[in-house]
């Protein structure tokens, strides 16, 4: 069963579980990491759940799964690939199955399967930590599996462990949540890893082309793009690809234009029903959400989850708008018409027009929220996707460079729609928007004495250099000084021309950090908007250059990081794996890089 070469080296199951594509199921090896979970340290693996706002350290279905020989000795997880994991030499193997269930199966000699679950219920059944969730098993063709007779040496387990023997060719089936049906699996369990393999097979069968160097680490971004995915219960007929399935496990508004624009390279109706997933949660007044999660959406200030208010309160204080106005919608940057228009323009698909009357509300939207010189803000720091930057240290609304510079690039895109519709009339309204928005711009937020673009904040002006003061680039008619000053500033290694760049706040200013989300650590969807934004302003062979150092950075670091430390490259403290937008935009770049190689 092996499908993917050099799976191993990444799927460590310390870091980086194994999961599958619509799998809620995350498998760890059994190392509790110091939180003192029973079972720990012991042969086996741990099983937890991808769940909403929770860490899989507190989501555990169960402390361990252990696979025995038959004289009771531990058979050790020997390969894991993506289709499941190998035990001994081949003597058992296990596959993940739908969305919350797994099949082990014993191959040619006889072995124990200890389960231990999290706990157990009033009654003595087995339950999970998450809401209690009921752990059910049976044999994977249906049959019941025997109780081990011999339990031997497989150690002591705790409250609801059971052992069981399953003989040469014998199957579990376990399942988290709802009874197991006693319906056989078809074919068994050599059914569902063939086609676990066949699923995994066709997914890297389009990986796209890119270079040599690239190759190991694209293949596991490609990885990570479909291991993400699961059917989130407001919208079960959608995989939804989510940043991360340890805790972020929902689908983020602009991380999901990002993920849409790595997934254009391979599955094109998957990129589409990124952002159709949005649009279906398109408020009447023209907003989209935030976030889509199981339960609803996270679209204003009361639909925060407590741990978001708690955050907030301590940064801003408890009685600061952005805790306590209940209505104050909650979004993110409006970067849907160029996505839409990013994925047709590689897969073929008609995305844009599709979401066209969506998109005309959206801008429209963000066009009328309130602003003090014509220029739009944001009213809330989730509305940014900047949780944590220094651009709202001094609370919200602020009104920063970035966000008029993707509204122009979404006007551009609805002008080239209308345009590719022969409807003059309406491109030229798009196109005039877009021009008096860079040229407002411009007079507004443009500072030639610093030679930077500033953002207004509460406080008065804030100056702080960060790389969203180079967005204006994506505006593509920025006059030649004020281009000249942003290059300069993009080149300035005391600033953001870092060891690795972008830092997300500049190295000499006093708020840099180089750990701290967007206070200092480099993140991909920043430097693959300045690539575009320096591509829009003709500075294509700085393009290239930021292409090739983001590329080589995520190379060496050997890892798909959320962000990166810009002194040294590695993954920054605090930073999870296996993050969604930084596989997608990473791949991006490598594809786009080995065209343009491929056409020297
Ligand atoms: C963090 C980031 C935000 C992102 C979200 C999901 O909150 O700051 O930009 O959308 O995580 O990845």
């Amino acid at each position: 069963m092996v499908s993917w070469e050099g799976a191993g080296a990444f799927l460590d199951l310390e870091e980086v579980p194994l999961t599958d594509r619509g799998s809620r199921l995350l498998v760890f090896k059994n190392d509790d990491g110091g939180a003192g979970r029973p079972g720990a340290g012991r042969a086996g693996l741990r099983v937890a759940g991808a769940v909403y706002e929770r860490s899989p350290d507190t989501s555990t279905h169960l402390h361990r799964i252990a696979v025995f020989d038959g004289a009771g000795r531990p058979l050790e997880a020997t390969a894991v690939v993506p289709e499941g994991i190998t035990f001994g030499d081949s003597a058992a193997s296990l596959v993940l199955v739908g969305s919350d269930a797994l099949s082990i199966g014993a191959l040619a000699e006889p072995v124990v399967v200890l389960l231990e679950p999290f706990g157990t219920s009033a009654d003595g059944r087995p339950v999970s930590e998450v809401d209690g969730a009921g752990i059910s098993w049976r044999a994977t063709d249906g049959t019941v599996p025997a109780a081990d007779p011999v339990s031997g040496d497989t150690g002591p387990a705790g409250p609801g462990a059971v052992r069981l023997l399953l003989p040469p060719g014998g199957s579990l089936l376990l399942r988290i949540g709802g009874a197991v049906d006693q319906a056989p699996e078809p074919g068994g369990h050599a059914a569902l890893l063939a086609a676990a393999a066949s699923r995994w097979t066709d997914w890297f069968a389009r990986l796209p082309a890119v270079r040599g160097t690239d190759l190991e680490l694209v293949r596991y971004a490609w990885w990570i793009l479909a291991s993400n995915i699961v059917q989130l219960d407001t919208h079960p007929g959608i995989d939804a690809v989510v940043p991360s399935k340890q805790g972020y496990v929902a689908a983020w508004q602009w991380d999901s234009y990002f993920i849409s624009i790595g997934l254009r390279h391979g599955d094109a109706e998957l990129a589409a029903d990124q952002l159709r997933l949005f649009f279906a949660e398109q408020t009447p007044d023209g907003g989209l959400p935030d976030v889509v999660h199981d339960h609803g959406t996270l679209a204003c200030v009361a639909d925060m989850p407590p741990g978001d208010v708690a955050t907030l309160a301590r940064i801003h204080g408890a009685d600061s708008p952005m805790v306590t106005q209940a209505d104050m919608p909650i979004t993110k940057p409006p970067l849907a018409a160029w996505a839409a228009r990013a994925v047709d323009a590689v897969a073929g698909t008609s995305l844009q027009s599709e979401l066209k009357d969506g998109l005309d509300r959206l801008h429209e939207w963000w066009f009328a929220r309130p602003t003090p010189d014509g220029l739009p803000g944001y009213e809330h720091v989730y509305s940014s996707g900047l949780d944590d930057s220094p651009l709202f240290d001094d609370g919200g609304p602020v009104f920063a460079p970035d966000l008029p510079s993707y509204l122009v690039v979404a006007l551009d895109a609805m002008a080239d729609l209308a345009e590719d519709a022969g409807d003059g009339a309406t491109a030229a309204r798009h196109r005039a928007l877009a021009d008096t928005t860079a040229a407002q711009l411009v007079e507004k937020r443009f500072d030639a004495e610093l030679g930077r673009f500033v953002a207004l904040t509460p406080a008065g002006r804030r100056t702080t250099v960060t790389p969203f003061g180079l967005m204006p680039l994506l505006t593509g008619r920025l006059p030649e000084p004020v281009k000249a000053a942003l290059a300069a500033r993009l080149a300035d290694p005391s600033c953001l021309s870092a060891p690795f760049p972008l830092p997300t706040v500049g190295l000499s200013e006093p708020e840099f950090n180089q750990d701290r989300m967007w206070r200092g650590p480099v993140w991909l969807n920043v430097n693959w908007l300045i690539v575009q934004g320096l591509l829009r302003s003709g500075l294509e062979a700085e393009a290239a250059a930021l292409a090739e150092r983001t590329v080589a950075m995520v190379v060496a670091s050997g890892g798909i990081h959320e962000y990166w430390n810009p002194l040294t490259g590695a993954r920054a403290a605090g930073a999870t794996t296996g993050f969604g937008w930084s596989a997608a935009l990473f791949l991006d770049l490598a594809v786009w890089l080995a065209a343009t190689d491929a056409g020297r």
